[in-house]
């Protein structure tokens, strides 16, 4: 096995930050996409709570429960070989106290193959990401839009009172949190809180000088329909494709041109 072919390992995003090599992850949600994703040499992949709206078209990330993120992770870390597998906390998996989240994020670890965990919060949620890194659970925060909170925040929207953010980054990091994920912040806010903390911070509509960078697959393949997040960019138009090789299938179906002899048995 090649240096390069090695697992990554949670202390290996810490060496990346330290060498100024920035680090690239994606949200996977199922076997196929995690096989495909991790052949590219990513680093990391989130089974992110965005399922709620990717995968099981709901309007929020609210409705997702710890089973579920349980059946997306184990299918994705069975997927992904080297990259390293990070499973989302749920809505009120971890925000009832310190003892339930250690229970929940240590379901998540034992049945599921991922190797860390991702809790939306910072200061607030030191103590319960201090009780988790104790009982051996890696953890990655998550500033910034917090789409957990979208009911107390009203909206998506940039958030930007950079005071809380860089306090909050710095709880992160005391509590022994390994990496930081901002979303939607200003790109100067972001610059400041990563020189000012230790841990890799991973930018989602945060500016270029994060350490790292993590985008929802579907956007980035262009398997999103409707409005597009300024953040993401769309490196691929899939759903045009589908929509062509389908409707040919269709069609072929339609004409009796499909199957033919190659596909017929004899
Ligand atoms: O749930 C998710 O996919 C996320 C990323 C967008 C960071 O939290």
């Amino acid at each position: 096995m090649s240096p390069d072919d090695r697992p990554i390992t949670v202390p290996k995003f810490a060496a990346m930050k330290a060498a100024g090599r920035k680090i690239s992850m994606l949200t996977a949600y199922d076997h196929t996409m995690a096989a495909l994703l991790d052949a590219t040499g990513i680093e990391g992949i989130l089974v992110g709570d965005s399922l709620g709206m990717v995968v099981q078209g709901r309007l929020n990330t609210l409705p997702v429960t710890l089973d579920q993120i349980i059946y997306h992770a184990e299918m994705v870390s069975r997927g992904a070989q080297r990259a390293l597998v990070v499973a989302d906390m749920p809505f009120l998996s971890f925000q009832v106290g310190a003892y339930k989240a250690i229970e929940n994020a240590g379901r998540m670890l034992k049945e599921t193959g991922c190797r860390a965990v991702k809790l939306e919060g910072g200061a607030d949620q030191a103590d319960t990401i201090a009780a988790l890194v104790t009982a051996g659970i890696p953890v990655m925060g998550h500033l910034g839009l917090r789409p957990q909170s979208v009911h107390q925040l009203g909206s998506y929207s940039v958030q930007r009172d950079r005071e809380r953010l860089l306090a909050d980054a710095k709880a992160i990091e005391q509590a022994g949190g390994f990496s930081v994920v901002l979303e939607c912040i200003p790109a100067d806010v972001a610059r400041e809180i990563t020189a000012a903390v230790s841990i890799p911070t991973i930018g989602i509509g945060a500016g270029p000088e994060c350490d790292g960078q993590i985008l929802v697959v579907n956007d980035l393949l262009g398997l999103t329909g409707g409005r597009i997040p300024r953040h993401t960019k769309t490196y691929a138009d899939l759903r045009t494709l589908i929509a062509e090789a389908v409707g040919r299938y269709r069609d072929e179906v339609r004409d009796s041109t499909f199957p033919g002899p190659e596909q017929t048995f004899n």
